[in-house]
């Protein structure tokens, strides 16, 4: 391989990562997400959806959705707009990794 095409592929990889997000960088960036949907990704807002424990894919889907306006919502479609694809796998990221357990209810 040709040391030049090397180091375009090597920046294209980075600027393009195909790997998931980062945790540690979407546990940051969640400081924003916690007043609505908590900080341990379980929401107190009755109106947000619990995050925490939802796949990657969904989490990313749904945020790219809001993003490009295929969903839509007054809060979410505004935040999904600021949000870049890189931090929105971030996001996905940090709250996929928590571990949610649940109790069905006695009846
Ligand atoms: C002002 C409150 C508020 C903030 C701040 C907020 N959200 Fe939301 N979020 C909501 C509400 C309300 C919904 C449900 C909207 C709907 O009905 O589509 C939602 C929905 C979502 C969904 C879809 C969940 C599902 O089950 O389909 C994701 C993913 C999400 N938010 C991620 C985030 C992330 C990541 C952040 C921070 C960058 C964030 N939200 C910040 C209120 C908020």
């Amino acid at each position: 391989m040709k040391p030049v095409f090397a180091a375009v592929l090597a920046v294209a990889c980075y600027v393009s990562p195909t790997w998931a997000g980062d945790p540690a960088v979407g546990k940051s960036l969640s400081a924003q997400c916690s007043a609505c949907h908590g900080k341990d990704g379980l929401s107190r807002d009755p109106e947000a959806p619990n995050l925490a424990g939802l796949s990657a894919l969904y989490l990313e889907k749904a945020l790219m959705d809001y993003k490009k306006g295929m969903r839509q919502d007054r809060r979410m479609s505004l935040i999904a707009q600021g949000l870049s694809k890189e931090n929105i796998e971030h996001l996905a990221a940090w709250y996929s990794a928590f571990e949610v357990s649940v109790k069905a209810p006695d009846i």
